[in-house]
């Protein structure tokens, strides 16, 4: 595999709960000069493929790996929005030879309590018997910040629209996958990688307390709070969000 490395790191855009690849458009040619960008959809998500009634964040993880291996992609920098967040704290725990950077995006280490996990098992219900639009309507309000709600319409509606078109049975899936993850905060005080944690000066289902709490246990990190974001920092104000990866992307040694 080491022949088809290309001279680049290899950008790995993990997309979060219940979104499929097209989260990134506004990273995925704007960084094609300083990284090979691969942005998938998770199993289920986008395309559609089958999925099995539970999802969890190891068989995410393993997915990518065997991409990976099909793309000839050895080693890469993970960059995780949320659920890609915990996906990617899955990957590097399981493949961990093949990480060259990670970036966690308005994401946690810590597992859900049991209210959390009951709320997983009550969401997988409702897309199942209420349909995903159902779900994207209630998450919306805390996806994006006051400021990118008044300003910026289009984009809210459209992530809107592309969470309410996934598959019931894969956010379904995906939901209780995330009732069942693990506390991953232990890994990152031995992860010795490259790091970067970036967040949303507002967002209110990841408070930015979580943020700083990986970036502590992560040796050596940058921590960015992107001011009047929410959730999809990435979103709502890509041109920030490109610049703290760019410029993380460029320190890394390849
Ligand atoms: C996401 O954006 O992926 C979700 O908010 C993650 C979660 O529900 O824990």
């Amino acid at each position: 595999m080491s022949g088809t490395e290309p001279a680049r790191p290899t950008l790995l855009l993990i997309h979060g709960f219940p979104q499929d690849h097209t989260v990134w458009n506004a990273q995925i040619d704007a960084l094609a000069d300083v990284a090979d960008v691969l942005a998938p959809d998770l199993r289920g998500f986008g395309a559609g493929a089958e999925v099995p009634e539970v999802m969890t964040m190891e068989a995410y993880a393993d997915d990518l790996a065997a991409l990976l291996d099909e793309r000839g992609r050895e080693r890469v920098v993970l960059c995780g929005l949320s659920m890609g967040g915990y996906v990617a704290l899955a990957f590097a725990e399981r493949h961990r030879d093949r990480c060259a950077g990670l970036v966690l995006s308005n994401t946690r280490s810590i597992p859900d309590g049991e209210e959390g996990r009951a709320g997983r098992y009550a969401t997988a219900e409702r897309a199942l018997h209420q349909g995903v639009p159902v779900i994207a309507r209630g998450m919306l309000p805390g996806l994006f910040s006051t400021t990118s709600k008044r300003i910026q319409p289009e984009r809210v509606s459209a992530t809107e629209q592309m969470m309410a078109r996934q598959h019931p049975r894969a956010v379904a899936a995906a939901a209780r996958g995330m009732a069942v993850r693990e506390d991953r905060t232990p890994l990152l005080h031995r992860l010795a990688l490259p790091a970067l944690v970036i967040t949303g000066s507002e967002d209110t289902m990841m408070p930015e307390g979580t943020s700083q709490a990986m970036h502590a246990a992560l040796a050596g990190s940058r921590l960015v709070v992107i001011p009047n974001t929410a959730h999809l920092p990435n979103v709502e104000a890509p041109d920030r969000f490109n610049d703290a990866l760019r410029a993380f992307l460029c320190t890394l040694a390849h």
